[in-house]
C-alpha cells in the first residue's frame, strides 16, 4: 500500500486525496516601481489631453515610467522577485519553475523568463513566459497552483511585469491608451501550505477561475510586429513590403503608418469587462460556497478606476473589501494585480486568514480569478 507522507502526515493511499492535500500558499510578495513620476500634466508635452479628462474617466493621476535604457521588464522583475524571495525566507537558487506574465517583453523572443533565470543565477530550472496580458497575472497563479498542487515544484516565482513607456504612440492619435498605461513589477513566490500548522490547515489559494473569448481579439490588440498577414482583419492593419520571401514582419510603411502601436476600442472593451469581473468573482465564490460579504480583499486588475468602481458596486461591497492603486501608477497590466496585493498587504490590509479574490479582464478578450485565504 502506498501512503503520501506530504509533511510528515500519513493518510490514504489514493492520489486524490495526496493532490487535496497540497494547498498553494503566497509564501512572499515583492514589488517594484520605477521611480520616474509622470503626472497626466506631463504627458501635455506629448499630446492633447487634460489632468481633468483623465482623472474622471480613468481615475489616474500619476504613472511610473521605466529609465529609458536602464531598466527593462525583466530588471523591474527581477528588483520585485528578489523582495518575494526574500520575504519567502529562501534565496534564488531554491525557486524551481519561473513563471513569467507580460505582454511588453525585453526581447519577441526568447521570452523574459530565461532573462530573468540568468539574471537572478538561478539552476537550470524551467521558465514559461505567459502571454494573456491583463489577465496574465491570474493565469500565471493559476499554472502555478496546478505544479504546487500535484507535488511537481515546491517554490514557483510567479512574476508579472511590464514596460509599456517603450512602445505607446504618444501623439494625440494614441491618446486614448497612452495616458493609461504605466510600468512596474510584481511577484509572489508559491509554495505548498503546510497542514501541519493550524494557519496551514486553511491557507492558500481556493480555486482559479480561467475564461477567454476570441471573438473581439481585434478591438484591444498589437499587430504588428506579427504574422497575421492581415488575415483576420477586413481592415488592411499592416503594410507590408513587397517580397517573395521573409521581409514581412516590420516594414517602413509600418512605421510611417503608425501600425507598429497598440489600439483599443476603449468603450466596447469596459462595456465587456463590467459583465465578466462580477461573472467570475461570483463564479470563484460559488464554486467555494462563499458570498461577496465574504471577501476581505478584492484586488481587481487595474484597468479604469470607473471599471473597478463598477465592479464594487454590482458585488455591494464597501471600500474595504477592494484595493485600488490606479490612481499612482496607471494600468500596469501582467503586474497591476501583484504590485496592488503586495501594496494592501504592506498596509496592513490584508491579514492571515482573509478571503482575497484576484480578479483581471484584459486583451484577448481573456479573463479570470483566483480566491485564496491568505
Ligand atoms: N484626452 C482627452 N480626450 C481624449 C483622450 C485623452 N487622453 N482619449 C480619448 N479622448 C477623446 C476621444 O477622442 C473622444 O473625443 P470625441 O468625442 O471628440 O470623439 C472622447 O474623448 C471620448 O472617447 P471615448 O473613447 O468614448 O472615451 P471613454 O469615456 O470611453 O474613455 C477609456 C476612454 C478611458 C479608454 C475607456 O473607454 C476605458 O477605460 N475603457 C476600458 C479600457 C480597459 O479597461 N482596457 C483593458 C485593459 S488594457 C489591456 O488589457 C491590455
Amino acid at each position: 500500500m502506498i501512503t503520501c507522507q506530504a509533511f510528515g502526515v500519513d493518510f490514504l493511499p489514493s492520489f486524490s486525496n495526496c493532490i487535496a492535500m497540497l494547498q498553494t500558499k503566497i509564501a512572499g510578495i515583492g514589488k517594484y516601481v520605477p521611480s520616474n513620476v509622470v503626472t497626466n500634466n506631463d504627458l501635455l508635452k506629448y499630446m492633447d489631453t487634460s489632468d481633468e479628462w483623465i482623472q474622471e474617466r480613468t481615475g489616474i493621476k500619476e504613472r511610473r515610467y521605466a529609465d529609458r535604457t536602464g531598466e527593462t521588464t525583466t530588471t523591474m522583475a527581477v528588483e520585485a522577485s528578489k523582495i518575494a524571495i526574500d520575504r519567502a525566507g529562501i534565496t534564488p537558487q531554491d525557486i524551481d519553475f519561473i513563471i513569467f506574465a507580460t505582454l511588453s517583453p525585453d526581447y519577441y523572443f526568447p521570452g523574459c523568463g530565461v532573462l530573468l533565470q540568468r539574471a537572478m543565477k538561478m539552476k537550470e530550472i524551467g521558465a514559461l513566459d505567459v502571454r494573456n496580458q491583463c489577465s496574465g497575472f491570474v493565469y500565471a497563479m493559476s499554472i502555478g497552483d496546478q505544479f504546487i498542487k500535484t507535488g511537481m515544484y515546491k517554490n514557483i516565482l510567479v512574476t508579472g511585469s511590464e514596460k509599456h513607456s517603450f512602445g505607446l504612440d504618444f501623439s494625440t492619435r494614441g491618446r486614448n491608451i497612452s495616458v493609461i498605461f504605466g510600468d512596474g513589477a510584481g511577484a509572489v513566490v508559491l509554495q505548498p501550505a503546510d497542514p501541519s500548522t493550524s494557519a496551514g490547515k486553511t491557507q492558500g489559494i481556493l480555486s482559479t477561475h480561467l475564461h477567454s473569448d476570441g471573438e473581439s481579439a481585434e478591438i484591444l490588440a498589437m499587430f504588428n510586429p506579427g504574422t497575421h498577414a492581415n488575415h483576420w482583419t477586413a481592415e488592411r492593419v499592416a503594410d507590408f513590403n513587397a517580397a517573395e520571401a521573409g521581409d514581412m514582419f516590420m516594414s517602413h510603411a509600418m512605421i510611417e503608418k503608425a501600425q507598429n502601436f497598440p489600439i483599443m476600442d476603449g468603450p466596447a472593451v469596459f462595456k465587456k469587462a463590467v459583465v465578466k469581473f462580477p461573472e467570475v468573482i461570483i463564479e470563484a465564490l460559488t464554486a467555494n460556497g462563499l458570498q461577496p460579504s465574504d471577501i476581505n480583499m478584492l484586488i481587481p486588475h487595474q484597468a479604469n478606476l470607473r471599471i473597478a468602481q463598477f465592479v464594487q458596486q454590482k458585488l455591494g461591497l464597501s471600500n474595504d473589501q477592494v484595493y485600488n492603486n490606479i490612481d499612482k501608477y496607471g494600468n500596469t497590466t501582467a503586474a497591476s494585480i501583484p504590485i496592488a496585493l503586495c501594496e494592501a498587504w504592506e498596509q496592513g490590509k490584508i491579514k492571515e486568514g482573509d478571503l482575497v479574490c484576484l480578479a483581471a479582464f484584459g486583451s484577448g478578450f481573456t479573463w479570470g480569478s483566483v480566491l485564496l485565504r491568505w
